[in-house]
């Protein structure tokens, strides 16, 4: 980890817990809340890349919202909960440890940004939420390429942007995908496995495997 000048961030499902809308909802919801959460997700990123396939862009929003109303029909959920669940998204909580690794990153001589899917507007909405508006040095969205991660272009914007080697950004993303997509573009990725999940097989192995973002301050 010597020579790193830049740590950056995925968003949605490291820094934000992407199923804390649905799980806002349990009691209305009920059991199937978790399963639910899941197919959205999963939904949401299936569309994310078959439309950089396709090479039908549609933003972010757009498409959580086309995955949640595919969802809610798979699982039944009555539709006067769609607005709720998309208010919801909007505010997604952080993993608890994330505002205080952050702010300790902070205080050290590292480029802090997030690299993400989401829209602009989406995301500093996000970081304003969680109250976390004074620690990135910028919010990075793929909207700047109009291509979904993996696609190298997405990756290319900080190596840009700061003018530093691929190999002096540490990434981190609780996704194995994107963690493998920034680790074959030449980043040092780091995995967040919050789950004890199993990494896939795609020509990368992180560089570390950590639990939660805690552990990286003492990789660093
Ligand atoms: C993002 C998705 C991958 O924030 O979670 O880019």
């Amino acid at each position: 980890m010597k020579n790193i000048k830049a740590i950056i961030f995925d968003a949605y499902g490291t820094l934000f817990d992407v199923n804390s809308a649905a799980e806002k909802c349990k009691d209305k919801i009920g059991d199937k809340w978790e399963g639910f959460a899941n197919y959205w997700r999963t939904t949401q990123l299936e569309y994310t890349w078959l439309r950089s396939l396709m090479k039908r862009h549609k933003d972010f929003w757009q498409v959580t919202e086309d995955s949640l109303d595919k969802s809610m029909k798979a699982y039944e959920i009555n539709s006067s909960m769609r607005n709720e669940l998309l208010d919801l998204y909007k505010i997604l909580s952080t993993f608890k440890e994330v505002p205080e690794v952050l702010k300790s990153l902070k205080e050290k001589n590292f480029k802090l940004a997030i690299l993400s899917n989401g829209k602009p507007a989406l995301l500093n909405e996000l970081v304003k939420s969680n109250n976390l508006e004074n620690i990135f040095d910028d919010i990075f969205s793929i909207e700047e390429v109009g291509v979904y991660k993996p696609d190298s272009k997405v990756y290319d914007i900080p190596v840009k942007k700061y003018q530093i080697q691929r190999n002096e950004i540490t990434f981190l993303s609780a996704n194995t995908w994107d963690v493998s997509g920034g680790g074959n573009y030449g980043y040092n990725s780091i995995w967040v496995n919050r789950n004890n999940n199993t990494f896939d097989n795609l020509d990368y192995v992180p560089k570390h495997q950590i639990e939660d973002l805690g552990k990286l301050l003492d990789i660093i």
